[in-house]
């Protein structure tokens, strides 16, 4: 498994990735992520950059995408932060997928100049509020009953935030700033 940048040559294996996803799943996304054009633009025009794949090549040489992160700047007075949208297919989660996605996308926001990151998290997903933490997110919002699961039921959602300067020497014990080049501590 590599993780990589998400170009051209890997849009059709990441759009049969999002059509195997249960519906539940593609919420997280927020963009049209079925639509061929959608995506293939991610890789190409304006929207290109901020995005990454998992990806497993077969034996016959076709890619398979087993994950996929984003980091996608907020507009306007909020053009400093990025907001991260992460997913890992049902049968690779709990392999450690979703960290090395997560850790590539705070390499990648901070490298392109991102002061802070935010993501939302369902409150009691317990995976990913592990794996955010550990990179430096911690709780800043809490919005009760603010989505609804599979079943209709009114879930909390916690917005995590990352600020880049304040967690730089965090970012140290998880080996990033060395990946960046920066002084450690
Ligand atoms: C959240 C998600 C990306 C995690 O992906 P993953 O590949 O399973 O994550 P990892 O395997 O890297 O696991 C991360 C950590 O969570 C831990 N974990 C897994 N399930 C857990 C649970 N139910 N409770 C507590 N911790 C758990 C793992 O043990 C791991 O910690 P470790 O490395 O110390 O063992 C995945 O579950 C997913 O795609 N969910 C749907 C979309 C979503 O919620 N995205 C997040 C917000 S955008």
């Amino acid at each position: 498994m590599t993780v990589v940048e998400l170009g051209p040559e890997r849009c059709d294996a990441l759009l049969r990735f999002f059509g195997d996803l249960p519906e539940g799943d593609l919420t997280f996304i927020k963009e049209e992520v079925t639509d061929p054009d959608t995506v293939r633009s991610w890789a190409t025009g304006e929207a290109a950059g901020g995005r990454w794949v998992a990806v497993d090549t077969g034996g016959d040489g076709t890619d398979e995408v087993t994950g996929y992160v984003a980091v996608r700047p907020l507009p306007g007075w909020s053009d400093h932060v990025g907001e991260v949208r992460l997913v890992v297919a049902p049968s690779r989660r709990g392999t450690g997928l979703g960290r090395a996605l997560a850790r590539q996308a705070l390499v990648g926001a901070v490298s392109s100049g991102l002061s802070k990151l935010v993501v939302e998290v369902v409150a009691e997903q317990g995976s990913a509020l592990a794996l955010f933490s550990d990179l430096g997110f911690s709780g800043e919002a809490l919005l009760r009953d603010h989505i609804r699961d599979r079943n209709g039921e009114l879930r909390d959602l916690m917005v995590l935030a990352h600020h880049v300067s304040d967690t730089w020497a965090g970012m140290d014990t998880v080996g990033i700033a060395d990946e960046l080049g920066a002084p450690a501590g």
